[in-house]
């Protein structure tokens, strides 16, 4: 297990360079970032790094007395070079489907769109919700809100109506950008329906001045006059130049809802100048980037590895992005190997299930296409198995590419632990090193630090420049959640094994979030959506593994009475709360659920006895009633 796996692409060059990185940000922290800092474009150079704290009230600062504007490191400060150098390219699902923009005409179009808002009053410091499909306004609205200085907040399509409402209260949004509707293979997302029975169910809370629609289907909506604009017909008005607003270095750069063990969704606040930081020093860093590099990260910007590996990271290096619209496998499989057969792809970041899915396909599938222009394969959002490492090394890479496994979070803003391309030697299946200045440490269950080779809560003993700083309008939640459960340290949610050298292996989450194909999934929100049945007393939901999704989700339902409950209303509970991307894989109807005796659910064991795990369940009799064990099994064994 603790077998390096060849050495492909590591040259002595590279893994000098990031050796030397590693100590000088340990050695000489200030120094260090601030040197990164200078690769960014600044207003105000800031003169120091870091003010963090973990204790107390929790301090996360950084390059606090700088000013720059995102969207200006990412568009205008290459314009004087590289004008008509691809910055996006964008395919769309249907054949033929495909714009490529320039870095002078991306910053046409966010421009125009930066008036456009600000001329609908939009001002900075407000939210502005982006509610898109893959296509190339995604990017330019999300860079545009950072030129004027509003924060946005990317909601993902498959949000249910309750659940949009939800984060666009919370965050206050003024504006929403959205589609008429959206394709997805041969289905219609109704999203500007959606929107519209979103901000309904805000009611007197909405803030939601207007909504801007992108012509994205055919489709015709309807538009309610004096709130509603057509996209194009009003960006076509405005002149394509916009000055940008200058930014603290603390000041929010966007929103980013994601999921806990408890409560509702947190909107995690990320700051314009630590992140940008990270955003442009772990892009070029852990991909090893090149001028001539075609980059496609897979994510949807709605997720946090669009934000940062579709979006900031590579135009703030001057990069070429590749935007895709559609679905691996529709209208073939394959399609995602013609859209780097097509476009030149070098980079190719996507996660471990879309892997898995192809490696189920006809081995031809991928053995048909050329895939010659890759040089780095990365994967993100849950452990890869060193079975799917291999094969998207040998057959995507055809054995010619460096392959990084990338362990992050929403809220550390970008890649924290992996084997950097052609700098650190990979194990498969293992997360690998920490990247330069990411203070990685294990302690276990009683707050001590592991030593050495050992399993532990996979903790941060230091900030970074591009943490989260605070969840919006709830620090006390921030500190909370991140900061109490090992004192002084920012606490992952993740446990992890290290090897003696130092290699971690991420064993999972250790909280009740479930990862199902990379989507961070809270039980605590989907249990909230089934209480609103008023045919279920009680219920929990526990993740198992899947095959393809690296975990599936499985309720446990204890119903107000037995012979009228209809399992089916679950579902639509949790689709209607929560979307359609939440529905459990299984609904197993019983007849109550194991509780500690001062009332608390065990989930350990549904856990253990949804996967069929029954070995080890350990001591019953502090349970409640510990009947109910056998009970469970039966009832699991019985609704297979
Ligand atoms: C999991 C996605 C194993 C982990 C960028 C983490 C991983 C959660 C990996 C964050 C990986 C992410 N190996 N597990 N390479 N990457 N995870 O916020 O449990 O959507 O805490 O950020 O995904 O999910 P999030």
């Amino acid at each position: 297990m603790s077998e390096a796996f060849g050495t492909t692409g590591v040259t002595p060059q590279r893994a000098g360079q990031y050796h030397d990185m590693v100590q000088e940000a340990a050695a000489h922290p200030e120094a260090f970032w601030l040197q990164q800092a200078r690769g960014l474009t600044w207003h105000k150079q800031p003169t120091h790094a870091s003010r963090s704290d973990f204790s107390g009230d929790v301090t996360v600062e950084w390059f606090a007395d700088g000013r720059l504007n995102a969207s200006e490191n990412c568009l205008d400060r290459h314009l004087s070079t590289q004008p008509d150098k691809p910055a996006l390219i964008w395919e769309g699902q249907e054949d033929g489907q495909r714009e490529v923009l320039t870095y002078q005409q991306l910053h046409a179009r966010v421009c125009r769109l930066a008036n456009l808002m600000r001329r609908l009053g939009v001002k900075k410091g407000e939210c502005v919700a982006i509610h898109l499909p893959m296509v190339a306004e995604g990017v330019i609205a999300m860079l545009a809100c950072a030129r004027i200085g509003a924060i946005h907040v990317v909601l993902f399509g498959g949000f249910s109506a309750e659940g949009l409402a939800e984060r666009l209260t919370d965050s206050g949004a003024v504006l929403v950008l959205t589609a008429n509707s959206a394709r997805r293979g041969e289905k219609r997302i109704p999203s500007k329906v959606t929107i519209d029975d979103a901000i309904v169910r805000c009611g007197q809370s909405s803030c939601v001045k207007h909504v801007l629609v992108v012509p994205v289907t055919d489709d015709v909506v309807s538009m309610q006059s004096g709130r509603d604009l057509d996209y194009a017909e009003a960006v076509s008005q405005e002149a394509p130049e916009c000055p940008a607003e200058s930014m603290s270095a603390l000041d929010p750069l966007f929103l980013l809802y994601t999921s806990g063990s408890t409560g509702r969704p947190k909107g995690l606040v990320h700051s314009t100048g630590g992140y940008m930081v990270w955003a442009a020093f772990t892009h070029a860093t852990v991909f090893d980037h090149k001028p001539t590099d075609v980059f496609w990260c897979t994510a949807d910007i709605s997720w946090i590895t669009g934000h940062t590996y579709v979006v900031y990271g590579p135009l703030a290096n001057g990069g070429t992005i590749m935007v895709y619209e559609g679905l691996p496998s529709w209208p073939q499989p394959g399609r995602w190997w013609d859209v780097i057969d097509r476009n030149g792809v070098t980079t190719f970041y996507t996660s471990p299930t879309v892997v898995r899915a192809a490696m189920r396909e006809d081995e031809a599938v991928v053995r048909s296409r050329s895939l010659k222009s890759l040089r780095i394969l990365g994967t993100v959002g849950e452990p890869i198995s060193p079975e799917a490492w291999h094969w998207f090394h040998d057959e995507v890479g055809k054995g010619q590419c460096a392959v990084v496994d990338t362990w992050w979070q929403t809220e550390t803003g970008g890649v924290m632990i992996t084997a950097a391309a052609n700098a650190i030697t990979p194990r498969p299946g293992a997360a690998s090193l920490p990247l330069p200045g990411v203070a990685a440490t294990l302690l276990d269950a009683q707050g001590v630090e592991v030593t050495g080779a050992g399993e532990g809560l996979l903790c941060m003993a230091q900030s970074w420049p591009g943490q989260a700083m605070t969840i919006w309008q709830d620090h006390a939640r921030y500190r909370q959640t991140y900061f109490t459960t090992c004192p002084n340290h920012y606490f992952t949610g993740d446990g992890a094994r290290r090897e003696a050298d130092g290699y971690y292996w991420i064993t999972g989450r250790v909280d009740d979030v479930v990862n199902v194909s990379g989507h961070r999934i809270g039980t605590a929100e989907i249990e909230d959506a089934i209480a609103t049945d008023h045919e279920v007393v009680e219920s929990a939901a526990v993740g198992i593994p899947h095959d393809l999704k690296g975990q599936g989700l499985v309720v446990f339902v204890v119903p107000r009475e037995a012979g009228v409950f209809h399992p089916s209303a679950v579902n639509s509970a949790v689709s209607k709360g929560v979307g359609r991307y939440a529905v459990p894989e299984k609904i197993y109807v019983v007849r109550d659920l194991p509780k500690t005796r001062s009332g608390k659910i065990v989930r350990r064991l549904l856990r253990k006895i949804a996967a069929h795990d029954l070995e080890g369940l350990g001591d019953l009799s502090t349970l409640a009633d510990p009947d109910i064990v056998s009970e469970l099994i039966a009832a699991v064994k019985e609704q297979q």
